[in-house]
């Protein structure tokens, strides 16, 4: 203990808190004796626990880790636009990371798909940041309740694999507050996670887990974030500018980083900070400790149909033209399974997030359970997942056996190196040997059902009229085989949503000419156009939109009503409709409201998705969906005045995806006006326009006789009118004739106080 006073012993508690700040092993923080805080042990994450045998870590899934559930990746969970399901989902995991003794579940993932090439795509929600920040929010209420804490990762702007321990990602204030930071803040401000795990990579040049403005000034003085933050495993460099930027562990350890300790003593480093350290992570144990459930149940059976359910609630149906779906297998003579993946089942991505499963069934035997004595189901594999040595021969043998049967259902999806931790894609297409198979297939019968797997999205623009129904299952977790079954028997009907946009080409995407960037930066030029953002802007052809999913039944839209609320309110608009599912079985719809600001403060987006509610209802049934749209989650950037809402004229849109918009109301909402202090540099309009700085420079001009000379003629043409009042007062005060000079603008200046 320390004395107060004695300076040794001060020295001694500040050493113990300074040790603090590096992690003691690889998974847990340091738990120095007399300070009574005690060592904090985190696990992979995000979708399933990967803890492994302490004697021979890592941090890129390569070792086998212990058996733990493997629920579906962010990918899936995402696209059932379901916080409650995903909830569910993190009470689970909660639960395994207690049966394990794990106090902090590395996860979940938000940085937003910039590119489809992004190598975790899969671990990562969405390229909308509400969605992304809603969805993933309600994963960290699931964990936490548990008294388990969440880790949000990678803050921040970690948007690809590509030289992600060095790069710098490049990007404007506004995209950086208005995408890329935004997720972040809405679980920080929704949800109060205990951790937040650093990046790698740099912003603007500063590495995220050294930069005070990103780790101090922003998530803690703007947010309000009261918990702990680790570095993500090796991104410190320097650990003395890491803890001073905000940085509480610098993971992983050992060997032991005395850095720290010695800035302390020789007074380079305030104490203040390493105590701030100390208090986190004893405030981080006492969260724990305080929700964690008197008796923690560990149900196996439960957790894998929490998995099935999440996974079949994310598969999207992306075309069904062909009516194909869902199989009657009663009415099928013979049903030909096709593609190696059925018996070799994609489920989760590769890297630090690769769960040993519990267990596993594949598709091909799930759907020979689910359909012995009914009809004939056959396999051929079709294709080798990697390499093709003999691939005639398959290709052969899948035709033959397509030819011979009623319906094809073929397993498609990118092979495991596809898609990994530490690299990128190169492309959005599918294995051109499994392209080939398909229209082989589709020759001699074209009864074809596509089921994906895959962890980020692949084009079906050249295939997709090949097939006649096409289910985009992601990767599912570990009841991969049921999942399939469940939904393509209709046992399940899908209600899955994109939430992210399937581009036709490569070419079309937002940051097609700068992904991943060179020599060590990333400029991230198509700026807030990110995703759909971006497709709507420059009306690009998709080959599926953000939001879009189909179900076995049809829903209608109808009766939308706006209702505008005072500007006092936190909610700017509610909106009410009528949904009605008009089809003939029972199924659920994601209401999406996108919403276009016609203000003109700012360069706009066409429309954002502003808010969503996902709704079941029995066939036939209706009912009236309302909404709260805060104003909150209306504001944009601007350059000078940071976030604000002016209000004005905004287009409200209710669809069932980004580009299937059914009802459509023009509103005016009351905002907040921003002023901008004016300067020798604003625009002459902006000077005439000044409550005060306007009627002292018409009094100044009037006394001198008007604006004369060229100034004068240019004033009185409306065309040069306008681009005299878009010249700054500075520029003007410098012409002939104009009878205003710097000085008098300075003096009028000076007259506004405040020193604008
Ligand atoms: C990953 C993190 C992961 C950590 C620990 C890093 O390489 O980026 O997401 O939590 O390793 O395994």
């Amino acid at each position: 203990m320390s004395i107060p006073g004695d300076d040794r012993d001060n020295g001694t508690a500040l050493d113990a808190k300074a040790s603090l700040t590096a992690g003691a092993d690889y998974w847990s923080t340091a738990a120095p004796p007399d300070l009574g805080i005690r060592s904090i042990r985190m696990a992979d994450g995000p979708h399933g626990l990967r803890v492994q045998d302490d004697d021979n870590p890592d941090h890129l899934g390569l070792g086998r880790s212990l058996p733990a559930t493997c629920f579906p990746p962010a990918v899936t969970l995402a696209s059932t636009w379901d916080p409650a399901l995903i909830r569910q989902v993190g009470e689970a995991l909660g639960r395994e990371a207690l049966s394990q003794g794990v106090d902090v579940v590395l996860g979940p993932g938000i940085n937003i798909k910039r590119s489809p090439l992004c190598g975790r795509n899969f671990e990562y929600y969405s390229e909308d940041p509400l969605l992304a920040g809603r969805l993933a929010s309600a994963m960290v209420a699931g964990l936490q309740s548990q008294g388990v804490a969440a880790c949000v990762k990678h803050f921040a702007v970690n948007n690809q694999e590509t030289d992600r321990l060095r790069v710098s990602a490049d990007v404007d204030e506004r995209a950086l507050r208005e995408i890329y930071l935004r997720a972040f803040e809405v679980v920080v401000r929704e949800a109060d996670p205990w951790t937040v795990m650093s990046a790698y990579n740099r912003i603007n040049g500063v590495p995220a887990s050294e930069n005070f403005w990103l780790l101090t000034e922003l998530l803690r003085g703007e947010w309000g974030f009261a918990g702990a933050v680790v570095s993500d495993w090796g991104a410190v460099r320097d650990s003395v500018a890491a803890v001073e930027a905000g940085l509480d562990v610098r993971m992983p350890g050992p060997p032991p980083d005395t850095r720290v300790a010695a800035a302390v003593a020789n007074g380079s480093l305030s104490e203040e900070v390493v105590e701030k350290v100390a208090a986190r992570l004893r405030l981080l144990a006492e969260r724990i400790a305080a929700s964690r459930p008197a008796a923690a149940e560990m149900d196996e059976e439960a957790h894998h149909q929490v998995t099935r359910r999440a996974a079949s609630q994310g598969a999207v149906l992306l075309h069904n033209d062909a009516g194909l779906l869902p199989v009657d297998p009663s009415r099928e003579r013979s049903i030909a399974v096709i593609g190696e993946l059925a018996r070799t089942p994609r489920y989760q991505g590769a890297g630090s997030s690769a769960v040993n499963p519990r267990r596993l069934v594949t598709g091909l035997e799930a759907l020979q359970s689910r359909l012995d004595g009914v009809t004939d189901v056959t396999f051929s594999p079709g294709y080798a997942e990697e390499g093709d040595a003999d691939a005639d021969t398959l290709v052969k043998d899948a035709v033959a056996l397509a030819a011979d049967s009623s319906l094809v259902l073929i397993f498609l999806g990118l092979p495991p190196a596809a898609e990994a931790e530490g690299r990128d894609r190169t492309s959005i297409e599918l294995p051109a040997n499994q392209v080939e198979l398909l229209r082989a297939v589709a020759a001699v019968n074209p009864r074809v059902v596509v089921a994906l797997s895959n962890g980020s999205p692949v084009t079906t623009a050249g295939w997709r009229n090949t097939a006649g129904a096409i289910v985009e299952f992601w990767l599912t977790g570990q009841a991969h085989g049921e999942t399939i079954a469940d939904v393509l028997l209709g046992e399940v009907n899908p209600s899955g949503k994109l939430t992210e946009t399937v581009p036709v080409r490569l070419e079309d995407t937002p940051s097609y000419l700068n992904f991943p960037g060179e020599h060590g930066h990333v400029r991230y030029g198509e700026g807030i156009y990110v995703g759909y953002r971006w497709y709507d802007a420059r009306a690009i052809d998709v080959d599926y939109p953000f939001g879009h999913g189909l179900s076995y039944t049809t829903f209608d839209y109808s009766d939308l009503e706006v209702t505008v609320r005072e500007l006092e309110d936190p909610v700017a608009f509610t909106i009410a409709l009528t949904i009605t599912n008009s089809g003939s079985r029972e199924g659920a719809e994601v209401v999406q409201v996108y919403v276009g600001d016609h203000s003109g403060a700012l360069q706009m987006p066409v429309r954002e998705l502003r808010g969503f509610a996902k709704v079941r209802l029995p066939a036939g049934a209706s009912e009236r969906v309302t909404l709260d749209i805060r104003r909150d989650d209306l504001q944009h950037v601007h350059p000078e005045a940071g976030w604000i809402f002016t209000g004005g004229e905004m287009e409200v849109c209710v669809g069932s995806s980004s580009r299937d918009l059914r009802l459509r109301a023009l509103v005016d909402v009351p905002g907040h006006a921003y002023e901008l202090p004016l300067t020798l540099w604003s625009p002459f309009r902006e000077w005439l326009a000044h409550p005060v700085a306007g009627p002292a420079v018409r009094r100044l001009i009037d006394e001198r006789g008007g604006v004369r000379g060229r100034m004068g003629d240019l004033l009185g043409d409306p065309v040069g009118r306008d681009s005299v009042l878009g010249n700054p007062m500075l520029a003007l005060s410098q012409f002939p004739g104009f009878p205003i000079n710097e000085a008098d603008a300075e003096a009028v200046l000076a007259g506004l106080g405040g020193g604008s």
